[in-house]
């Protein structure tokens, strides 16, 4: 069994997976993931409009303990059955990430079993591996990873084998879901509060711009959002009237979505993949789904996007790479199992020396990287 657990932002995360289902293809299915439990502190952060990093750390805190002990008894196992740990210790907020990393580590070192440290990003990009076979990626696959920090489009050609093919320039897409929101006067977190909003309303109501048509290398949203603001300040209070607001909220949902499509669509004809993956929190937006999914049944490419709770952030993501990455390395772990002094280390993924990072780039994790 493998134990993992995701505290790189606001939401504590716990999953329990069984290695050999998940090894014999059984993916996210109830048999194979045993438990995948959160705890949101969404109604903590709403009142200041945002995540605070300190109030969040310590709610970690106190929702660890009780959220393994929910998890256990979810799965039906007990500490004696975890046979490896793994954990977010990257990109993120890092006292948050701090939190997670240490109780992952104590939890390793007093069961003598190794811990494998996992990149949030790379997670984001394993969600695919919980859906049902034939619907996970298959390589070569793009990627669109857009969530509150990143929106990247990655060319996936097989195990750490990344190419970032676009990247944004300033906004993550979340982050404009977010700060239109904002500007909308809707409550935190935006995004989903955005889209609701949005359903009542046309998003052909208002145009918002599609930045940087010509350059296929980038996505940029800080146009989008100055054009919402400076429409919301002409109205005045017109904005208080509950139809425009909603036209308002689909409009700019509809130019988000077209800023992301309008990469992804030319990159599809261009790098030819196999399926496309749609992952990160963003991508439990029904019309950024709705509208992928349309597109890429014309170019006849497999959409593999997992259900919302697994696009926000969630601990099976980072069982489901902790496992693979377990696989990828069986024999440094056995050798590990099989040395008699470990000198502090945690196993081949995390020697002793090793901590979170706030920063922690995809890029550096392709084989080959001078620092991977
Ligand atoms: O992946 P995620 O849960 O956390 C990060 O790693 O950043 O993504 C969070 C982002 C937030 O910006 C949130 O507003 C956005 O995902 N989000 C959505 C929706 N659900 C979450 N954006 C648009 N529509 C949604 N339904
Ligand atoms: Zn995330």
């Amino acid at each position: 069994m493998l134990l993992a657990i995701e505290t790189s932002c606001d939401e504590t995360a716990i999953a329990v997976l069984d290695l050999k289902a998940f090894f014999l293809g059984a993916g996210g299915s109830d048999e194979c993931l045993r438990a995948d439990l959160l705890a949101s502190q969404a109604k903590l952060h709403e009142p200041y409009g945002g995540v605070v990093p300190e109030l969040a750390s310590r709610e970690h805190s106190r929702n660890l303990p009780l959220l393994l002990r929910q998890a256990l008894s979810k799965a039906g196992v007990g500490v004696e059955d975890i046979s490896v740990v793994a954990v977010t210790s990257g990109p993120g907020l890092k006292g948050c990430l701090l939190v997670g990393f240490c109780f992952a580590k104590a939890f390793a070192f007093a069961r003598n079993i190794p811990l494998v440290s996992v990149n949030h990003l790379e997670a984001h990009l394993y969600a695919g591996e919980l859906l049902p076979a034939e619907e996970r990626p298959k390589f070569p696959a793009l990627a669109l990873l857009v969530s509150g920090g990143h929106t990247m489009l990655v060319l996936i050609s097989g195990f750490r084998r990344y190419e970032i093919i676009a990247k944004t320039r300033d906004d993550a897409a979340g982050e404009a879901f977010d700060k239109i929101a904002n500007v909308l006067g809707l409550p935190y977190p935006g995004g989903p509060a955005l889209s609701l909003t949005a359903k009542e309303g046309y998003g052909s109501r208002y145009r918002f711009p599609v930045a940087m048509r010509s350059d296929m290398e980038s996505f940029s949203f800080s146009g989008l959002k100055t054009a919402v603001f400076h429409t919301v300040r002409a109205l005045g209070d017109g904005v208080n009237d509950k139809r425009t607001l909603a036209n308002l909220a689909a409009s700019s949902e509809q130019a988000i979505v077209d800023n992301l499509v309008e990469k992804c669509l030319p990159a599809c004809r261009k790098y030819r993949p196999k399926s496309f993956l749609l992952t990160g929190g963003v991508a439990a937006n029904r019309l950024l789904r709705s509208t992928l999914d349309e597109q890429l049944k014309k170019m006849d490419i497999l959409f593999s996007v997992p259900p919302p709770k697994w696009c926000t952030d969630n601990a099976a993501m980072v069982a489901a790479l902790g496992a693979r990455i377990v696989e990828r390395r069986a024999p440094e772990y056995a050798a590990w199992h099989a040395a008699k002094d470990r000198r502090g280390a945690l196993g081949p993924d995390t020697p002793h020396d090793s901590g979170v990072l706030a920063r922690w780039p995809l890029e550096e994790l392709v084989e080959g990287h001078a620092s991977a």
